[in-house]
């Protein structure tokens, strides 16, 4: 991999903003002659484009700004899509567009700041990116963000076209903050530039209540997000298939050829992955955020596969299977997997339009409680144990959350709207019970130790009841092995 040529000296940068590139060679950039600067700065083709279609989004990211406008009228609102962050030296993390800023824009450019400027009525948005690279001043090769570095971006005409958002320099919208008055609102920790442009003009808690509308506003999905939100689905369903097939290559060296192989599936077909993959195999299915994926495959045990992929724009899936690596459940396999389905059943036939948001959780972990009961490992009667929360102890985690543009959708949603609201159409939540037990678990007989199983499926709330998204994938055991079997053969 290749250095950039410029230096890293503030000063050097303070001045490169005022002179072509080119000029200030003293010293800091050998090599580059007159010659070569003069070459460079030449004989290359017009490639504006004319004429663009707006992304598929951006009639509802237009009603997603009104409705933003509606809340805050009269106030300045700044929605930063976020930086780079480096990795080590020059090299840096792959970027991520904030979630507020690609909702409201449908844009992913690092660096975009959104703006919404306050009129009498409503707001006028103008979204600020850097332009194309400057050709004259050596800016297109000699910096580390010139185009010919990281690649062709829109122009701010092309960036309209596509967005159906005026678009400005970035490079100004710094000093056009710091210069502004009136109420301002920012979305916090994405862009620290803007940030500090906006001290003295902001504070945490009105901030914070824009960062809480936006959440709540993700809440109930239009249609172009169901139709992303399937089509995440559908992509990670290929990716378990993916992941069947190469089961005898995982066996062979490990948890992260499964990793790999779904990893490849959401590159190509997608963005990337929601979230780090849990590819965990025999005990480790009971660590919850298992993603060192670093342990062997062994035929008889299990694999939990919690995975999704993310679309190019962001929408992410997330799915988990609980597969016997042989393809046959053993005889307590079985039986603890299909308690923890009989639970996700309860549990999805608690989603509907009208019920409490907790009614799943619920009903998923009245049926979990029954079966510890039944099976000796939690003293009766069950209501008892629901009060104490007794089953906690293998049951772990909540039934599920929102998803959408990101794996725990909607998080600064406030409680009365979220875990204490009621479902509504178009809200898209998992439903994902699970029962693990530990490897060092010394209360309950050997048979049940280092088995964790979760089920997991993403579940759209539809005008009479619910969609499950995910039922490209089988979950009754019989279907599962049945399933693999068809895979394998
Ligand atoms: N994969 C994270 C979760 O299931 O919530
Ligand atoms: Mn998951
Ligand atoms: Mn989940």
């Amino acid at each position: 991999m290749a250095e950039e040529l410029l230096p890293e000296d503030p000063e050097a940068e303070a001045e490169a903003e005022e002179e072509p590139i080119k000029q200030r060679k003293n010293g800091l950039y050998p090599g580059v002659s007159d010659e070569l600067a003069e070459s460079m700065r030449s004989g290359w083709a017009d490639t504006d484009l004319h004429g663009l279609e707006p992304v598929e989004q951006a009639a509802e990211t237009a009603a997603r700004r009104a409705a933003l406008s509606a809340r805050f009228p009269g106030e300045r609102l700044v929605i930063p899509a976020g930086n780079l962050r480096t990795r080590s030296n020059d090299t840096e993390y792959a970027f991520r567009a904030s979630t507020e800023y690609a909702y409201l824009t449908g844009d992913q450019t690092q660096d975009g700041v959104l703006v919404l400027e306050p009129r009498e009525a409503g707001h006028d948005a103008t979204i600020y990116l850097l332009p194309r690279s400057n050709r004259a001043n050596g800016e297109f090769w000699l910096d580390g963000q010139g185009e010919l570095w990281v690649g062709r971006r829109h122009s701010l005409a092309e960036a309209e076209q596509l967005l159906g958002i005026p678009a400005k320099d970035v490079r100004e919208v710094a000093a056009a903050l710091a210069e502004a008055t009136g109420p301002v609102r920012v979305v916090r920790g994405h862009d620290a530039s803007i940030e500090a442009a906006l001290t003295d003009k902001v504070t945490a808690e009105h901030d914070d209540e824009l960062r809480v509308h936006l959440s709540e506003a993700r809440a109930v999905k239009d249609a172009f997000e169901i139709r992303e939100l399937q089509k995440a689905v559908d992509s990670t369903v290929r990716g378990f298939e993916d992941v069947v097939k190469v089961l005898d290559k995982a066996e062979a060296t490990s948890e992260r050829y499964i990793e790999g192989t779904f990893f490849l599936r959401a590159r190509v077909e997608g963005n990337t992955v929601g979230y780090g993959s849990i590819c965990a195999a025999g005990p480790h299915a009971t660590t919850l955020h298992w993603v060192r994926n670093d342990g062997a495959v062994r035929s008889g045990e299990l694999l939990l596969l919690d995975a999704g992929v993310e679309t190019h724009t962001l929408y992410t899936a997330d799915v988990t299977r609980t597969l016997p690596v042989s393809g046959r459940y053993s005889e307590i396999q079985r039986k603890i997997y299909d308690a923890v389905y009989e639970s996700q059943e309860a549990g999805i036939a608690a989603v509907r339009p009208g019920a409490k948001y907790r009614d799943f959780h619920h009903a998923a972990q009245h049926v979990l409680a029954e079966k510890l009961v039944e099976w000796g490992l939690l003293e009766g009667p069950v209501e008892k144990v629901l009060d104490l929360g007794l089953q906690r102890r293998w049951t772990l985690h909540g039934t599920g959350h929102m998803l959408g543009l990101d794996v725990h959708d909607c998080a600064a949603a406030r409680r009365e709207v979220y875990a204490d609201g009621t479902l509504e159409a178009g809200m898209c939540l998992t439903v994902e019970p699970g029962l693990y037990f530990q490897a060092d678990d010394l209360t309950v007989p050997e048979e049940y130790r280092g088995i964790g199983v979760r089920i997991e499926d993403d579940i759209l709330v539809t005008e009479d009841g619910n969609r499950n998204l995910s039922a490209g994938l089988p979950r009754q055991a019989d279907e599962v092995e049945a399933w693999m079997a068809a895979l394998k053969s």
